[in-house]
């Protein structure tokens, strides 16, 4: 199997209710626990990769790793540039094998928006790439750079038909309340369905993306907090949230900081419960069996996509 777009998984998500499950990766052990876990589930699965991790890991690096990832699984496997900030790292996506890559104008101005979206859905559809772009501001913090909740702002649905038209773009990110990172709620977490619903409506069949989307599972944060870690106050997105949206029209859920907080809460366990370990093969064994356990947990209870590879 070669690397696929989402074109296709969008299509079948949309009409069978599901959402596909985009997971952030930074290094090997990430790319086989979330590929094991789709595995196991026979789950279509979206890798994507960040500016950040492009050059923490380099590129080259990833896309070996994330070719072996499909050879060994045989999977339906879509490789997305997430939030990629400007037309070039965009373009060096595509030139380097990406199947998809997100444009994320979300910090223009509208007109701005549109105009760099479509210089990149213009490039990539030449080379057969599909894109997502974003229309709303999310909070929290991507790749270093924080904003407020002040600063952050809901899709606001009658721009999206003008700006899908305008762009030719293939997915499209909203802003419906969540946020980037482990801090997503103060107290009771909302979510504006109404905005997604509207949305819906207006571009039927159209798929819709849903960033900042970790549930900040409970389990981890406590795994964390009693390992000598200090989180206290991290919250997430509500499974029962995010289930609904998937069988709205949100398509592809993004997911990070769940794989971070896996990851770290069984590294800082490993290491309380055997001081004495330093062979990194012992501990990142339970970072990575702890990623695939909880993709299929996402795979099956969240994104409903079990069985759709
Ligand atoms: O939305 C941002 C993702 O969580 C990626 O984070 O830019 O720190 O790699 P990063
Ligand atoms: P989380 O921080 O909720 O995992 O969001 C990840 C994301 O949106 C990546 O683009
Ligand atoms: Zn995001």
């Amino acid at each position: 199997m070669a690397i696929v777009t989402t074109k296709e998984m969008f299509k079948k998500a949309y009409e069978g209710g599901y959402a596909i499950g985009a997971f952030n990766v930074n290094n090997m052990e990430i790319i086989q626990g979330i590929t094991e876990g789709a595995k196991m589930e026979n789950a279509p699965v979206i890798l994507q990769v960040s500016a950040g991790a492009r050059k923490y890991a380099k590129h080259a690096y990833l896309m070996h790793m994330i070719q072996a990832a499909i050879e060994d699984t045989d999977l339906p496997i879509a490789v997305h540039l997430d939030h990629g900030p400007d037309f070039e790292t965009c373009k060096s996506c595509i030139d380097g094998g990406f199947s998809s890559v997100m444009i994320d104008g979300s910090h223009y101005s509208f007109e701005e928006n549109i105009a760099v979206t479509k210089k990149v859905v213009e490039y990539a559809h030449d080379h057969g790439v599909v894109v997502e772009a974003e229309l709303g501001r999310l909070a929290g913090v991507e790749d270093d750079v924080k904003v407020s909740a002040e600063d952050s702002s809901y899709t606001q649905p009658d721009e999206v038909e003008e700006f899908v038209a305008r762009t030719g773009c293939d997915s499209l990110a909203i802003a419906i309340g969540t946020s980037h990172g482990a801090y997503k709620f103060k107290g009771e977490a909302k979510l504006r369905f109404d905005i997604l619903e509207e949305v819906g409506k207006r571009l039927p069949g159209f798929p819709i993306v849903l960033h900042g989307a970790s549930s900040v599972i409970p389990e981890y944060v406590e795994m964390i907090n009693k390992f000598g870690g200090e989180m206290p106050g991290a919250q997430g997105v509500p499974e029962d949230m995010l289930r609904k949206a998937a069988s709205m029209a949100v398509c592809k859920i993004n997911i990070d900081s769940d794989l971070r907080l896996a990851f770290t809460g069984l590294v800082r366990k490993h290491f309380v419960e055997h001081p004495d370990h330093f062979d990194p093969r012992q501990y990142l064994t339970d970072a990575r069996t702890g990623i695939r356990e909880m993709v299929r947990h996402k795979i099956v209870n969240v994104l409903g996509c079990n069985g759709k590879a």
